[in-house]
């Protein structure tokens, strides 16, 4: 595991984005929970965000890709909507220990 931020860095219903030894990745909070996924649309391959830390829809209840505008449930990434639909967000396991959101690191190969 490696240590990603404060928990405090990233407000409840918000998401951020990080670059860890040039691999993209998002956290979104959301109900009261932390889910991480790389920052890779499954349609083209790109990354999601249209602004810095915006990966989420008008309502905060779904994870958008801006370019073609793919929306993937927040708790799992399945794709539910768009040009990817059935396909999903990868995954990556993370926990808050003590403040601190962690993520799993090295990531696997999925
Ligand atoms: S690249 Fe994400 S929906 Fe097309």
């Amino acid at each position: 595991m490696r240590a990603l931020c404060h928990i405090d860095t990233i407000q409840e219903g918000a998401s951020k984005g990080f670059e860890l030894d040039g691999v993209h990745l998002f956290v979104v909070r959301h109900q009261g929970q932390v889910y991480a996924y790389r920052n890779q649309c499954p349609h083209l391959g790109i990354q999601l965000e249209w602004q810095d830390d915006q990966f989420l829809d008008a309502d905060g209840c779904l994870i958008q890709c801006a370019m073609h505008g793919a929306l993937f449930l927040i708790d799992n990434g399945e794709c539910i909507s768009g040009p990817c639909t059935g396909q999903s967000l990868k995954t990556i396991k993370c926990e808050v220990k003590a403040g601190e959101i962690n993520i799993e690191w090295p990531l696997a190969t999925n």
